[in-house]
């Protein structure tokens, strides 16, 4: 048995990235099925030699793919005729309906709490990116309106997802280091499926009725889920003040639900908490298919040099397979990492390091 995986380079130093997550994938071993990688075109480079970002065939390959790595695209600043984006029809195509962002410091130390260890859950599919936009004259001028739409079903899963992943994190208890930890942490360590909590990012006080049917449906996830959430704690927040108490407490949140918009901007928010783009990864996840994206963009500024750093592309290789369920080898591939980004002798310029691309690849691959 094998894992089929598309590879989605794309653009700028998605071409540079995308490569790297590949060989730590490769370097795994049995953790997961033996891989077998399947190259795809896609992004603005294939849209100006043919005329599409995303040709057909990429779309039909990736329905055989048991999922994808997605690089990065470059989109045109100004509107081009016939250009969109290949990642959100991508979204669509194979209904990858949930955005899931897991924002993570790396702490000095192994043995302390990481001073930010979030996840963003964002609903993909609608919300005011259903892009029903209309423009009307009126006596006093243009009229510009947009349609906003929330749905019981997308709001359903999006909450059903959000707390599965809660569950799939069993949170550990931690102690000031100096405390002597032996049995105490064991104890500690039964209790600690109390601290998993998901939190409705929405604004119900204005918009009562789209964010608060977003709001109703998933207070109802838990009471019709058979007790199999009792172990997650719901909490509610209004979405101006989420993001005021992200930047000072970080570490209230554990799971946040958001409708696609809220969930867009708090989730680059929330990237900014800890440090580089160059970091952070990304999963589109489906009920049937999962594809992994750094955050970052396309990088122009560094193309060509050698120098981005990798770690988000592998991170979020690993997010795919965690997703997929193969929880040991996301694990060893996140302290691989962990270890590389904490001793901090092997780092690109972007964390203030003089290292290339292939230096941190091989610097993680030594750890694995
Ligand atoms: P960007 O994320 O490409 O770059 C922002 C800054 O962060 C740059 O200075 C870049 O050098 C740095 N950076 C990003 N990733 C890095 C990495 N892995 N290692 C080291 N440094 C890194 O965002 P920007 O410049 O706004 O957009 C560039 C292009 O990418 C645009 O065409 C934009 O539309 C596209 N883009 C695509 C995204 C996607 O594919 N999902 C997301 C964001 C932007
Ligand atoms: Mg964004």
């Amino acid at each position: 048995q094998s894992l089929k995986i598309g590879l989605i380079p794309a653009d700028g130093i998605g071409k540079e990235v995308i490569p790297a997550a590949r060989r730590v994938l490769e370097a795994i071993g049995s953790d997961i099925p033996k891989p077998e990688f399947v190259p795809l075109l896609a992004g603005w480079e294939v849209f100006v030699r043919s005329g599409t970002a995303l040709p057909e065939e990429t779309v039909e390959a990736l329905r055989e793919c048991d999922g994808a790595l997605f690089g990065a695209v470059s989109s045109p600043s100004r509107r081009v005729t016939g250009y969109s984006s290949p990642i959100v029809a991508l979204r669509k195509e194979l209904d990858l309906y949930a955005n899931v962002r897991p924002v993570i410091s790396v702490a000095a130390n192994p043995e302390e709490k990481p001073a930010v260890d979030l996840v963003v859950v964002r609903e993909n599919t609608e919300c005011l990116y259903v892009k029903q936009e209309q423009l009307v004259p009126t006596e006093n001028g243009k009229e510009a309106r947009a349609t906003r739409l929330i749905t019981e079903r997308a709001s359903r899963r999006i909450g059903k997802m959000a707390f599965e992943i809660a569950l799939g994190r069993p949170r550990k208890v931690w102690l000031p280091s100096s405390l002597p930890r032996i049995i105490v942490v064991e104890i500690l360590n039964l209790f600690a499926r109390k601290i998993q909590q998901v939190t409705i990012i929405h604004k119900s006080n204005v918009l009562s009725v789209t964010d608060g049917l977003f709001r109703e449906t998933i207070r109802q996830v838990p009471a019709d889920a058979n007790g199999r959430y009792d172990s997650v704690k719901l909490e509610e927040q209004i979405v101006d003040s989420a993001v005021y108490r992200l930047f000072r407490e970080p570490q209230i949140y554990d799971v946040m639900v958001a409708p696609n918009l809220y969930g867009d901007i708090i989730s680059d928010a929330a990237a900014a908490l800890v440090g580089s783009l160059g970091l952070v990864p990304s999963v589109n996840a489906g009920d049937k298919f999962i594809m992994g994206e750094p955050v970052h963009g396309s990088a122009p500024d560094i193309e060509g040099k050698g120098i981005a750093n990798p770690i988000a592309a592998i991170r979020s290789a690993a997010l795919m397979i965690r997703h997929m369920g193969y929880t040991n080898g996301a694990d060893r591939i996140d302290r691989a990492v962990d270890q590389v980004v904490r001793e901090g002798q092997v780092l690109t310029p972007d964390l203030g390091g003089k290292s290339s691309t292939d230096d941190v690849l091989n610097a993680v691959l030594k750890k694995l």
